[in-house]
């Protein structure tokens, strides 16, 4: 919207030709509210101003998840060149100190465009994958054993101070192969660092900070000459210098001198602050401390929910290389941008109760703490993999560890790194285990290097009831064992129950209001694998099991005029939660229910009684079988069809499918067919990932997904046999090899999607939008 004379603009006018609205103009990051809670800040930009133009510094602010992962993934138009420009430009006193030092920082990885950065990001990449970093990890649990002996017997100690900033740095030099150069000196010179480079230091304070990044420079710089003249030794700053010599024109000098500045503040500080923002956010949530030290499985997805909620990069930066558009906001060539994923990471129209700290939380790895696409951090996993070691071996030393009461959040005064510059706890030392237990020192429990994986994410319940349903069936009602709220769920949700090895998914049946309880009711198959019998016959009132979810992959669209709604057998559970909800929501609605004889069709009784006008019961020694075709016809545009069943009625329903409107039919099995990966029937092929500037090989004995993860990539699964949905990717090229029970025909035949954890590639290649 251009100005006019007419409308007059109080607070001036945006390059794009824009007004600037007040909000815009009263934007100031390196005060007030966003030095806060960035997130929080800027919560009405995300729902009413997403992409803004700030006079305050000259930039775009971008605050959506969506449009904060678009300008990530498109690093062409939107250009890293200006990640590590100096926010505010230094004084002529400021720069005649750094020209005494010859200070010359110039491209890095993370503000080189391409196609530079992606050769020299593969040519060093090799030390951060997963199998290489977990050799590291004995060390950090050492250090961090050591350093937490220092002061268990004090009952009291700074975390940042005492432990969080120097096992990181150490780590960090470890990796790198730098000699330890001294904590303070270092500290001082970070401090500096992000000052000059996302503060907005005042004219008196420039000169100090001059001095430091002036020394900084010089001390990376000697350090680099050393590795430079003796290049044998072991670290990846080493393997950047023998890359330097084999591709100087991929690795050249300028790049090694800028990197090696770069990264000793890149690999510890946001780890260092991570932690401290983790154990701040945890030791606030009690609730979540406390679940973690009863059930340290958790810790993974802990990790990764503290990132989504309370990250150690709060905004990055990017510069519009052609004229844009973002949110519907029109961004002029040139334009810069302040992409604030703290602010993505809460924003409501990507996650479910945004603002909560829910360490179960299945999808907060989709967080953006660590950027996207193909500059996305590198060091991710050594990020994780210290921030778990240091919860793991804390809540069980010291599970009674509490904040001091009244202690503020004091950040340093800059728009992209944030953690607190003190971290006060307290305990008292008589209440410490290990002086009742010596033995709890020798059970660490460690995690595979990477994204957590699926088991980690479980949840403590009581079976508070068990009741015969029908023949075979048995219905659990499932409680917090503190009596605590369960979360919500929505019609067609599942959960994943786990005991005694077996893991088995239960769709929801009970009241959904009621969130004191959860029900499922759980066929015995004879014939099964064996989950179904385990627990039939275990599982009484009172026994302690694990739960992952709700998860919903089989959603209700509320919006259809009507509905019909089939359940073959146990399939009942899903649909008759589906009924439940169109009943409240008075939407006209058909069940069919069809068994084998009455006496084995489950919640019977309920469904009759809650659905009786409204359902035609189909049994077959009754001789009322489903007479699909006839029973079926009619449905057309404006109704939605909901099965959940046997597969022989979800084919015969898919056939009759065909003649109804695309999207009509919406099905869930129990479960899929012949799975497993037999190599001499498969062929390998390449995948390459368009976002990351990838390729990787995936071999004719695993599948895409475990090539992904293989590579870093982060991607969920969930039931890992094509039945849910969770690990969908894009396909931008390539014929899909379809093996999946989740994708309709139509859908198929679009070629555009693909289940990673099954489906295949019919040639040898495919482009995935990942
Ligand atoms: C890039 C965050 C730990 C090395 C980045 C980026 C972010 C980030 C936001 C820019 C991503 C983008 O532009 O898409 C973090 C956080 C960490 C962490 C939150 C800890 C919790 C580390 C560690 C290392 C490291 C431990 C190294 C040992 C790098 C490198 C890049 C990078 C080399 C540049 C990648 C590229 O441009 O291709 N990091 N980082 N990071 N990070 Fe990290
Ligand atoms: Fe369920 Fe792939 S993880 S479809």
């Amino acid at each position: 919207m251009a100005t006019s004379s007419t409308a007059p603009c109080p607070h001036g006018v945006a390059p794009n030709g824009c007004p600037i609205s007040a909000d815009a103009a009263a934007f100031r990051p390196f005060d007030g509210p966003y030095q806060l809670d960035p997130a929080e800040a800027l919560r009405r930009a995300r729902e009413r101003e997403p992409v803004f133009y700030a006079p305050d510094i000259g930039y775009w602010v971008v605050t959506r998840y969506e449009d904060v992962k678009a300008v990530f993934r498109d690093n062409n138009l939107f250009s890293p060149a200006i990640a590590l420009e100096k926010m505010t430009p230094p004084t002529a006193e400021a720069q005649a100190i750094l020209r005494k030092y010859n200070y010359n920082l110039q491209r890095t990885m993370v503000n080189e465009d391409e196609p530079q950065h992606m050769e020299r990001r593969r040519l060093l990449l090799d030390d951060f994958l997963p199998e290489r970093l977990a050799r590291h990890e004995p060390m950090v649990r050492r250090l961090c054993r050591d350093y937490m002996d220092r002061f268990i017997d004090r009952g009291h100690a700074d975390l940042v101070n005492d432990i969080f900033y120097e096992i990181p740095l150490t780590v960090a030099l470890h990796f790198l192969g730098v000699p330890d150069e001294g904590a303070e000196r270092l500290r001082q010179f970070a401090v500096a660092h992000t000052l000059n480079t996302w503060g907005r230091p005042p004219p008196e304070e420039q000169i100090e900070i001059a001095e430091n990044v002036g020394r900084f420079w010089q001390t990376a710089n000697e350090i680099l000459d050393d590795m430079i003249a003796n290049p044998d030794g072991e670290g990846w700053m080493y393997e950047t210098v023998r890359q330097h010599f084999k591709h100087p024109d991929i690795v050249p000098e300028s790049y090694m001198r800028s990197m090696m500045m770069a990264i000793l503040a890149a690999a510890h500080e946001t780890t260092s602050n991570a932690t401290a923002n983790a154990f701040w956010t945890l030791l606030t949530h009690r609730d979540a401390w406390e679940e973690i030290c009863e059930n340290p499985a958790l810790i993974p997805s802990a990790v990764e929910e503290c990132l989504r909620v309370a990250g150690s990069i709060i905004a990055w930066r990017r510069i519009a290389t052609d004229d844009a558009e973002l949110g519907g906001v029109k961004i002029p060539k040139g334009g810069k941008l302040l992409i604030v994923q703290a602010s993505a990471n809460r924003d409501a129209a990507h996650w479910e109760n945004p603002d909560q700290v829910d360490i179960y939380r299945d999808n907060a790895v989709e967080h953006l703490t660590f950027g996207y696409g193909a500059h996305q951090c590198m060091g991710k996993n050594i990020g994780r993999m210290e921030m778990r070691v240091f919860l793991e071996e804390f809540t069980r030393r010291l599970p009674h560890m509490r904040l001091v009461p009244g202690q503020t959040f004091e950040n340093l005064r800059n728009i992209s790194f944030r953690g607190p510059a003190r971290l006060l706890v307290e305990w008292d030392p008589a209440q410490n285990p290990e002086r009742h237990d010596p033995s709890i020192l020798d059970r660490a429990m460690s995690f595979p290097i990477g994204a957590p994986v699926r088991d980690d994410t479980l949840r403590r319940v009581v079976v508070q009831e068990v009741r015969d349903e029908a023949t075979g069936v048995r219905s659990y009602r499932l409680a917090d064992p503190r009596g605590k709220a369960l979360p919500k769920w929505t019609p067609g949700s599942h959960v994943d129950l786990v005991a005694g090895g077996f893991r088995r998914k239960y769709s929801l049946c009970g009241d959904a209001q009621d969130s004191s309880t959860y029900q499922i009711a759980i066929l015995r198959e004879e014939d099964g694998r064996g989950g179904s019998r385990h627990f039939h016959d275990t599982l009484e009132a009172g026994a302690t099991v694990h739960i992952a979810g709700p998860r919903n992959h089989f959603r209700l669209d509320e919006g259809a005029e009507s509905y019909v709604l089939v359940a073959g057998g146990i399939g009942i559970t899903p649909i008759l939660a589906m009924a439940d909800r169109l009943r409240t929501l008075g939407r006209p609605y058909r069940l069919h229910y069809c068994g084998a004889t009455r006496a084995a069709m489950a919640l019977l009784e309920r469904v009759m009684r809650d659905h009786g006008d409204r359902l035609r019961l189909h049994v077959s020694d009754e001789g009322t079988r489903l007479d699909m075709a006839a029973e079926l016809t009619g449905v057309g545009a404006g109704t939605q069809v909901y099965a959940c069943g046997p597969e022989r009625m979800l084919e015969a329903l898919q056939d009759l499918a065909r003649g109804w409107p695309e999207g009509t039919l919406h099905y869930e099995y129990f479960s899929a067919g012949a799975s497993g990966l037999d190599p001499s029937r498969e062929h390998g092929f390449e995948v390459v990932l368009a976002d990351s500037d990838m390729t990787i090989q995936v071999a004719p004995d695993e599948t895409v997904f475990e090539a992904l993860r293989r590579a870093g990539v982060d991607l969920q699964t969930d039931c890992g046999e094509g039945l849910c949905g969770t690990c969908e990717a894009r396909v931008l090229e390539g014929e899909i090899d379809h093996r999946d029970r989740v994708l309709s025909r139509a859908e198929r035949d679009r070629g555009d999607r693909m289940m990673t954890c099954c489906s295949r590639a019919r040639g040898r290649r495919l482009v995935l939008a990942l």
